[in-house]
């Protein structure tokens, strides 16, 4: 066999996709339909879907538009992790199938599903609207139109990156809170919602934090990072919802909500021993009333059960606390640096 016939093979095989099916008007229940068909190396998965459709079944049901990582329309899952159907390679893929040749495809989760691998957009629009997903021009109405509102480089670069998102919700199907909580903020909308808040020509800022900081708003995210790992335009997220919590903080104050109140605890044990103080945490972040009536049936179960936190003067601090309260330091220095440049700005 020469060189060039191995290439040749190896560039052209069988591929099965193993593609969500559900249609509410017919089916009772979701289900999966196989389809094998021979591709070539470069094909990407919106092509391969694109050819079933035309080729083999056109009852599929699929969304795409630019077919160049644009528009977000085509996010869908791919061997269980949500991507762009259009910029995500076939090959790529095959590297990570469970099954030998079988690449999974399912629709994106955490949205109603409408048919096959298409979902609903709406909850999101809607989330979008509630949180003021826009720029409210501070300008004078009668100035539109006839007067720039110039913004520097500078103030740019704070939201450069949060401007590159293409709203595919591929985030919103991976984060973990809205999977248990579907009234959850979304790491999109904090995202847009931090780059609307930093923006200098905006006047809601204060509606809109008075909101996020709210039930099921940023302070439930649970810093799981799952959102920035998926993020298909590798958006730094999690930089968002620190800035978002941060200028909770520092406009709001650490009394403020009970996730403030929470952070701030956090901190402060992190600080001491390292480790958290578990016993404590709920005490600290919503008092003792609230503790007593919310999470004693709870701490009951736990005391049966032997699955009680350590009381808290047994909570000895960690190994190495000297250097990591020293590193623990320099980090809040640093942070409250950052600050001071950001209110000097
Ligand atoms: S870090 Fe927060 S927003 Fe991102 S996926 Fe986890 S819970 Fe969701
Ligand atoms: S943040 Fe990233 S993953 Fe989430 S909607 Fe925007 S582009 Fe998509
Ligand atoms: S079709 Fe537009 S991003 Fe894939």
């Amino acid at each position: 066999m020469t060189d060039s016939t191995v290439i040749h093979i190896e560039d052209k095989r069988d591929v099965t996709f193993r593609v969500h099916r559900f249609n509410p008007q017919v089916d009772s229940k979701p289900y999966y339909d196989d389809y094998t068909i021979k591709l070539e190396k470069g094909i990407t998965v919106l092509r391969a879907l694109n050819y079933i459709k035309e080729h083999v079944d056109p009852t599929l049901t699929i969304r795409a538009f630019c077919q160049a990582g644009i528009c977000g329309s085509c996010a869908m899952r791919i061997n269980n992790m949500s991507k762009l159907a259009c910029t995500t390679q076939v090959w790529d893929e095959l590297e990570k199938t469970r099954e030998p040749g079988v690449i999974k495809v399912d629709p994106l989760r955490n949205l109603p599903l409408i048919k096959d691998l298409v979902v609903e957009m709406d909850p999101l629009v809607d989330k979008m609207k509630h949180y003021t997903n826009w720029v409210d021009s501070k300008m004078p109405e009668e100035q539109w139109g006839n007067k720039e509102f110039l913004v520097s480089e500078e103030e740019f670069q704070r939201y450069d990156k949060a401007t590159d998102c293409i709203l595919c919700a591929s985030c919103v199907s991976e984060c973990t809170i809205l999977r248990a909580h579907k009234e959850y903020v979304s790491p999109a909308v904090l995202l847009k919602s931090y780059r609307m808040n930093v923006d200098t020509r905006d006047g809601s800022h204060e509606l809109r934090l008075a909101e996020l900081v709210k039930d099921h708003g940023v302070w439930d995210c649970t810093h799981c990072y799952r959102c920035q790992e998926t993020c298909v335009k590798h958006i730094p997220i999690m930089d968002a919802i620190h800035g978002i919590r941060e200028d909770a903080i520092e406009r709001r104050g650490v009394k403020d909500t009970s996730g403030a109140r929470h952070a701030e605890a956090f901190m402060d044990d992190i600080g001491k021993k390292g480790k958290l103080v578990e016993a404590t945490l709920p005490i600290r972040t919503n008092g003792v009333g609230w503790t007593l009536k919310n999470l004693l049936p709870m701490a009951v179960k736990m005391v049966i059960k032997r699955r009680t936190p350590p009381p808290p003067l047994l909570v000895k601090a960690s190994k190495g606390i000297e250097k990591f309260r020293e590193e623990f330091r320099e980090m809040i220095g640093h942070v409250a640096k950052d600050h001071e440049k950001k209110s000097g700005e």
